[in-house]
């Protein structure tokens, strides 16, 4: 859980954002929430000297010491990269400088890298035009490499793998030492993009566990036009599918609202289960969803999304609960509400309004 500049700041932040940033996550109780990277994505890149060592821009006159700052604040400091020449907004990549770099960020105190496949892409179609399987292998050995210069560090580092879910990465992530990877194209801040990423995540539950997670981008919650209700369907769900938890907002414009979401610690428990086992689809209909996930408790989170348009949309649904692995003596907390509902009956009926997620942690008795 953490921060990441890129989907409010994109390639204007400096470091006095990152270090207003972590300031931020300190006093609104996010850091005691849980969220604790504070990830500087693209465009932090200047030039290599002749000795190839790369060198900050301008607007990060010193990587050092805003580790440094970061650490005494009690965060850690991620930072972006990409396999290729070039950055995704056509900085400097580490392509045949991957230990200078790797030693490089552990110089500096760097915890977190995302490595974004970018530019890599067009060197794997050059490489290997029409050969599938040879620009696969291009792309696996770009990112076992990097792997195998962080661990060269001794400077444990989270790897996050970015790219866009290709070769469907989730089979081979864990190989190359990924402890998340992106399974889909970008997120953006408008609600079609948050469900069609949520609702891709089907079927992927198996691949993630502990240490190694599905990562269906950062958080848009407080951005953009965003209302209350998506906000919430978009955190409620991301923790349903125990993602990686990077919010994306900007932090000095912090509503109480939004900070009430991005908080809510009950919410936050679900997605950091320690079973860490991501939800699945067990129902769909239209534009409504049911996922559920179990918990180390032995009891069962379950969410009722409606991904609709039609404001009257009133049916009730009922919670499969079967499907869901809820027995009937289990009694049910609404989670967003914080209302507790007792047990719940197979034929008991919910209606969800349009955009809204009804998000049900379930326990057993006793
Ligand atoms: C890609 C990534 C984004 C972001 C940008 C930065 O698009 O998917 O998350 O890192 O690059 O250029």
């Amino acid at each position: 859980m953490g921060w990441n500049s890129w989907n409010w700041f994109a390639d204007h932040v400096t470091q006095e954002d990152v270090k207003r940033a972590a300031d931020l996550l300190v006093s609104s109780g996010m850091r005691d929430a849980g969220y604790v990277y504070v990830n500087i994505d693209d465009t932090w890149q200047g030039k290599r000297d002749q000795n190839g060592v790369l060198h900050a821009n301008e607007k990060f006159p010193d990587m050092k010491a805003l580790a440094d700052y970061v650490h005494s604040k009690g965060l850690k400091l991620g930072i972006y990269s990409s396999p290729g020449d070039q950055t995704c907004a056509r900085y400097e990549g580490s392509l045949g400088h991957e230990q200078q770099d790797a030693d490089l960020y552990a110089s500096w105190g760097i915890d977190f890298l995302k490595y974004d496949l970018c530019s890599l892409r067009r060197k794997m179609l050059a490489d290997a035009p029409g050969n599938k399987p040879k620009q696969n292998e291009i792309m696996h050995d770009a990112y076992e490499k990097m792997h195998q210069a962080l661990l060269k560090t001794g400077r444990p580092m989270v790897y996050s793998l970015c790219q866009y879910g290709y070769d469907a990465v989730w089979q081979w992530g864990p190989e190359v030492g990924g402890n998340m990877w992106r399974t889909t194209e970008d997120i953006s801040a408008d609600f079609n993009s948050i469900a069609l990423i949520g609702r891709q995540q089907a079927g992927l539950a198996k691949y993630a566990g502990p240490g190694h997670w599905n990562d269906p981008d950062m958080l848009e919650v407080g951005n953009g036009q965003l209302t209350a209700d998506e906000n919430r369907l978009h955190m409620g769900m991301w923790a349903m599918l125990a993602a990686p938890l990077l919010a994306g907002n900007n932090l000095t414009k912090l509503t109480p609202e939004v900070s009430a979401i991005l908080t809510n610690r009950e919410v936050i428990a679900i997605d950091q289960d320690p079973l860490g086992k991501p939800a699945e689809r067990i129902f769909a209909e239209g534009p409504i969803e049911i996922w559920a996930r179990p918990l180390a408790d032995g009891g069962r989170a379950v969410a009722v999304i409606n991904f609709g348009e039609d404001e009257n949309f009133l049916r009730g649904i009922t919670l499969h609960l079967k499907e869901a692995g809820v027995d009937g003596s289990m009694t049910a907390r609404d989670v967003w509400a914080g209302k507790d509902l007792g047990t719940i009956d197979e034929h008991d009926r919910f209606s969800v309004k349009r955009h809204c997620i009804l998000l049900l942690r379930f326990r057993k008795a006793g």
